[in-house]
């Protein structure tokens, strides 16, 4: 019996392992133009992905749907703004030109945790 459960256990955490990873090559799409689409949720008050590893030189385009309210998008360094609103794709394409850290943050007031909504894009060689 207690064997029985243990295997259901492994069962249920390799296909738990499965899924996770379809979504992986779900997220990792290529656009029509060729350029690999990376998809951002914004809510309060955070990115999800927070943290995103970009290539120096490969444009890619950032997909971004917010799951609650109007947010912004802003990346400063790399000239980069857009509206992010409930229930819109807002494509927003990027050249990553150097490398470095560069901060995104949400530029439209959106509640007591406005400021600290953030994140990066580390742009490697
Ligand atoms: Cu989200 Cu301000």
């Amino acid at each position: 019996m207690k064997r029985a459960s243990v295997t259901t256990v492994i069962t249920f955490l390799g296909l738990l392992a499965i899924a996770g990873g379809w979504r992986h090559l779900a997220s990792a799409r290529v656009a029509a133009g060729g350029e690999q689409v990376i998809r951002l949720t914004a809510k309060k008050f955070e990115y999800t992905p927070n943290e995103i590893t970009l290539k120096k030189g490969v444009p890619v385009i950032v997909e971004i749907t917010s799951v609650d309210r109007d947010h912004g998008f802003k990346v400063p360094e790399l000239g980069v703004r857009a509206d992010i609103k409930p229930g819109e794709t807002t494509r927003v394409p990027i050249v990553p030109d150097r490398v470095g850290r560069f901060e995104f943050r949400c530029d439209v007031f959106c509640g007591s945790g406005h400021e600290d909504m953030a994140g990066e894009f580390i742009v490697v060689d």
